[in-house]
């Protein structure tokens, strides 16, 4: 079984770098794949509320009876000091457990920052009780971040954001390496990139990054998830797949160079695949999550 290289978060906690992603994974697969990745040897599951399958990750997890970091996410639809606490007990009930290891806010609501902030102080309250280990953000912009630490007495462990290849965000990142903020990477082989308009195509097939993985004899997700490693980053591959969860993880023994990380950077298009962050707004994204 594979070791995965820990990284440490600004507050002394050891996080393992890559984690198993089930964002779209639907709850009726998400227990086979869960199990799949703790059998391939991930111990770091990222879920969140909106995804409506931390039930089933929580029981694969307590079937397998592994020691396991669980990342879950509030969604803007429980914002508020209030609605984030119950946030908590909503996750936690349905993960199945009493103490969550990493609480993040899913989004900045810009256009009611105040209640992005409430929300944010919620998870502060819920770090000193001892509820969760660790508290940080996702989708995250340098202006969200600013007016975040701002505000905050805690400043966030993380910040989830989508880099891969064709999107790589450097202005986030670096505002995160300056102030001990530790990016995390969604969608880190572009999957995001492959169901796109023709016309653009997907990092698996990128001409580049094939060139990389043929001089290393690995695969270009292998390639890409050594280049977030090697970059300090922690990323949270998808996959529904067995061997495609084993391979994504198999990614010790080579080493990437200095002139090969630059040529990865360089294929950045500064084109975003997910939701513009500016525009997320209740009315546009807002839904209920159940109860547990
Ligand atoms: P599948 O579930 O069929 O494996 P990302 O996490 O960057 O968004 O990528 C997720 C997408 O990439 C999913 O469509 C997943 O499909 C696919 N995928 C995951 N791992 C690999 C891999 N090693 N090679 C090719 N495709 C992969």
């Amino acid at each position: 079984m594979t070791t995965i290289p820990q990284l440490t978060l600004n507050n002394g906690v050891q996080m393992p770098a890559l984690g198993f992603g089930v964002f779209q994974t639907p709850p009726d697969e998400t227990r086979a794949a869960v199990a799949a990745a703790l059998d391939a040897g991930y111990r770091h599951i990222d879920t969140a509320a909106a995804y409506g399958n931390e039930r089933q990750v929580g029981e694969a997890v307590a079937a397998s009876g592994a020691d396991v970091f669980l990342e879950t996410k509030i969604w803007i639809s429980d914002y508020g000091y209030d609605e984030t606490l119950h946030g908590f007990d909503k996750s936690a009930a349905k993960l199945g457990v009493d103490r969550i290891d990493l609480l993040i806010l899913h989004q900045a609501l810009p256009s009611e920052f105040g209640r992005t902030l409430e929300a944010y102080r919620a998870l502060e309250t819920l770090y000193a009780d001892g509820k969760v280990r660790a508290i940080g953000v996702s989708n995250f912009m340098v202006e969200h971040l600013t007016a975040l630490l701002d505000k905050a007495t805690v400043v966030p462990a993380v910040n989830q954001i989508e880099v891969h290849p064709y999107f790589t965000q450097p202005d986030v990142q670096a505002f995160g390496a300056a102030h001990g903020i530790l990016t995390q990477a969604w969608s880190p082989i572009g999957g995001i990139t492959f169901y796109r308009d023709s016309g653009h195509r997907s990092t698996l097939d990128d001409p580049a990054i094939g060139g990389i993985a043929t001089t290393h004899g690995r695969t270009p997700a292998q390639v890409m998830l050594r280049w977030h490693l090697q970059q300090g980053r922690s990323a949270i591959p998808k996959s529904t797949n067995p061997e495609r969860i084993a391979e994504n993880l198999d990614i010790a023994g080579f080493e990437l160079s200095a002139e090969e990380l630059a040529v990865l950077d360089g294929l950045d298009t500064g084109r975003r695949g997910g939701p513009e962050p500016a525009d997320i707004t209740l009315a546009a994204f807002g839904r209920p999550i159940p109860e547990a």
